[in-house]
């Protein structure tokens, strides 16, 4: 399968399609990771919260693949914001991970009302300069927190990971980050398979294309540009979810997908995430 890549604002290659581990158990982590490698995936999103880092960090070194063939992606916990135990904990994250560098490296909340994100971006910018990750970016940012992030740092976020999907399209901070050369991964791709795959909308274009309705939702995402990181455990799911490079999404497809937008977000609103909300 050929792998699909985007081009970050800074020229370094991103696998279009990753895979989110958020919620994979040790456990489950090898065969996750396996079946993930054989099916083509090179990209796998983790965080310092899910506490899988080693885990994936081990299946990872099991499966053979040189490591510059790999692109990791690992966030900065907000309980851990500040230039120093932002430091700190980017180390813990390279230890847990057993590796010596990141491919992308992110803050999973702007907790704007802590004071706390510009000077961990700054933290991440020194990181970035010193080579120990090869592109740094932001999640869960709306666009006052970007204007003020770009305003008070050097180095224009390379990702925004935000929580995306056709209910919630979050058209607005996409098109402010097209604007910016930011690219927008959209975490949650499928809606946690709550309701979305049943939609006769989806449906129906699945039956119409002989494709599963993941898939369909997923393509939809590529058509917008964006990176995606489905999470599953299963291996079928985890096969399916790759298998969506063979065909393209006709142009009033996409904008009956686009039409099921409802502003319907199932996370947290980040305005209101401060430091110790989340546990
Ligand atoms: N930056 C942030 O703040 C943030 C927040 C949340 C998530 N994330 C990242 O984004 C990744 C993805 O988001 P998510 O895990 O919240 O949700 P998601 O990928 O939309 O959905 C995952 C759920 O959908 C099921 N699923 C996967 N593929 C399917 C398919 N083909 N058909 C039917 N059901 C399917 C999975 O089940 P099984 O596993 O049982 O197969 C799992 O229950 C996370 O793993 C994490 O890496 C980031």
């Amino acid at each position: 399968m050929v792998q699909d890549t985007y081009y970050l604002n800074n020229g370094y290659p991103m696998p279009k399609i990753g895979l989110g581990v958020y919620k994979i158990t040790d456990e489950e982590m090898e065969t996750a990771v396996e079946t993930a490698i054989e099916t083509g995936y090179r990209a796998f999103d983790t965080a310092y919260f899910y506490g899988n880092e080693q885990a994936l960090g081990r299946a990872l070194k099991q499966s053979g693949v040189d490591r510059e063939d790999l692109f990791i992606t690992s966030k900065l916990w907000n309980d851990y914001q500040g230039y120093e135990q932002t430091l700190t904990y980017f180390e813990k994250s390279l230890e847990n991970l057993g590796t010596d560098y990141l491919d992308l490296y992110l803050i999973h909340w702007p907790c704007e009302a802590d004071e706390l994100f510009i000077e961990s971006y700054k933290a991440l910018e020194q990181l970035y300069h010193d080579g120990k990750i090869r592109a740094i970016g932001v999640c869960n940012f709306k666009p006052h927190h970007l204007e003020r992030l770009m305003a008070e740092t050097d180095v224009t976020p390379a990702v925004n990971q935000i929580e995306c999907h056709p209910y919630f399209n979050q058209q607005e901070t996409q098109d402010f980050c097209d604007k910016h050369d930011i690219a927008v991964t959209a975490w949650m791709p499928l809606m946690r398979n709550r309701g979305l795959l049943d939609h006769p909308t989806v449906v129906n274009i699945a039956e119409r294309y002989g494709k599963t309705p993941a898939q369909i939702v997923l393509r939809w995402h590529l058509a917008h540009n964006r990176i995606i990181i489905p999470k599953s455990k299963t291996p079928e799911r985890i096969r399916e979810n790759f298998d969506i490079l063979d065909f393209n999404l006709e142009l009033t497809d996409i904008a009956e997908i686009d039409s099921l937008d409802q502003g319907a977000r199932q996370g947290k609103d980040p305005d209101e995430v401060r430091i110790g909300t989340l546990k």
